[in-house]
């Protein structure tokens, strides 16, 4: 299985050793099993937890048992980090607070997280010239012009005002005090870092910009396999609420749309930008990973009704 795969030459892939960070997460456990189980390469996973991951960790029988090994350590301080990038070729920094209850409840931690604590990783992957894949968000596209438009306005159907163009659109966040944009300004700034230190010191860097991704893992369903009061993501509260046989909480009555991209798809085309680093196109690479194809969170969960259009609504 592992020797299947071939780069995108249509050459058997070289193996490389990974520095995941974040690895015990939700992407991080997809994109290990898929290395594990796909390729020929070596994963030095790094977490506080590893939950998530400990079907591909134990027992130490695994075919792939020698390719991944687990570091439990936390970024913020952790002496070990810089050696554990020095030791590969290629780190994913998937490591965030990045649950939309904690934007507003936890606007530092997400800053910290977001920003302060990707600081060091950015630094030793220049300073030791590794490669860095950087996982961003969706946010920093921030809100559309069309949203400032009145609802009934037929000008927000026109795309002139919601298609968001990479190079041209300005980027529109909240102001200050609505501190659900701190996650987005967090990961902006970061971004204009890596991109800073690709042009001043060359980091050859990827980031990446996925929308909601879904599937197994993702989150938590509350006093189930989570904190009681604590608040997961969008599906997840809509499981939720079936489960307690309330009714779905809808942000903006069930008219606000969100696109979502099932998790193996999604790591399909992760492990397209890890082969990637092979092509020069890719030297410094921005990618946005969606689809067409939005959801009102209404329409998903009472009929399944997909609707195939582009407006979005931050
Ligand atoms: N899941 C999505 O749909 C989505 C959408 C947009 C952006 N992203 C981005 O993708 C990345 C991964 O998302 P996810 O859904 O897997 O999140 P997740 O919360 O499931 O995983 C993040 C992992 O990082 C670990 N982590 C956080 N801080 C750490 C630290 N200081 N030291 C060590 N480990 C730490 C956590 O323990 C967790 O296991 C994040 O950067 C997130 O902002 C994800």
């Amino acid at each position: 299985m592992a020797s299947s795969r071939v780069d995108l030459d249509g050459n058997p892939i070289k193996p490389i050793t990974i520095c995941m960070i974040g690895a015990g997460g939700f992407i991080g456990s997809h994109l290990c099993e898929k290395l594990m189980s796909e390729t020929p390469h070596s994963v030095l996973a790094l977490d506080v937890y590893n939950d998530k991951i400990k079907h591909l960790l134990e027992p130490h029988t695994l075919p792939w048992a020698s390719r991944i090994q687990f570091h439990r350590l936390n970024i913020k301080h952790d002496s070990r980090l810089e050696g554990l990038i020095k030791m590969s070729d290629l780190t994913i920094n998937l490591a965030a607070i990045c649950t939309p209850a904690d934007y507003n409840t936890r606007p530092l931690d997400t800053i910290y997280s977001n920003f302060i604590d990707a600081l060091p990783v950015v630094k030793y992957c220049s300073e030791n010239n590794k490669r860095l894949i950087h996982f961003s968000t969706c946010e920093v596209y921030g809100k559309t012009i069309g949203s400032f438009l009145p609802k009934d306005s037929p000008l927000r159907q026109d795309p002139a005002y919601y298609v968001l163009k990479e190079d041209e659109s300005p980027c529109i966040f909240g102001s200050i005090e609505k501190q659900r944009w701190s996650y987005a300004c967090a990961k902006q700034l970061i971004e204009r870092l890596v991109y800073a230190e690709g042009a001043e010191n060359g980091l050859e860097f990827t980031i990446v910009r996925p929308f909601n991704w879904i599937g197994p893992r993702m989150d938590f369903i509350p006093g189930i396999d989570g904190p009681s009061e604590g608040v997961p993501r969008v599906l997840a509260c809509f499981s939720n609420n079936l489960l307690r046989g309330e009714p779905l909480k809808l942000v903006d009555g069930g008219q606000s749309q969100r696109t979502f991209v099932y998790i193996k798809d999604a790591i399909e085309a992760v492990l397209l930008m890890i082969v990637g680093s092979h092509i020069q196109s890719f030297y410094a690479t921005l990618y946005i990973l969606s689809s067409d194809c939005r959801i009102s969170s209404l329409n998903y969960y009472s009929c399944w009704m997909v609707q195939l259009n582009v407006n979005d609504n931050f």
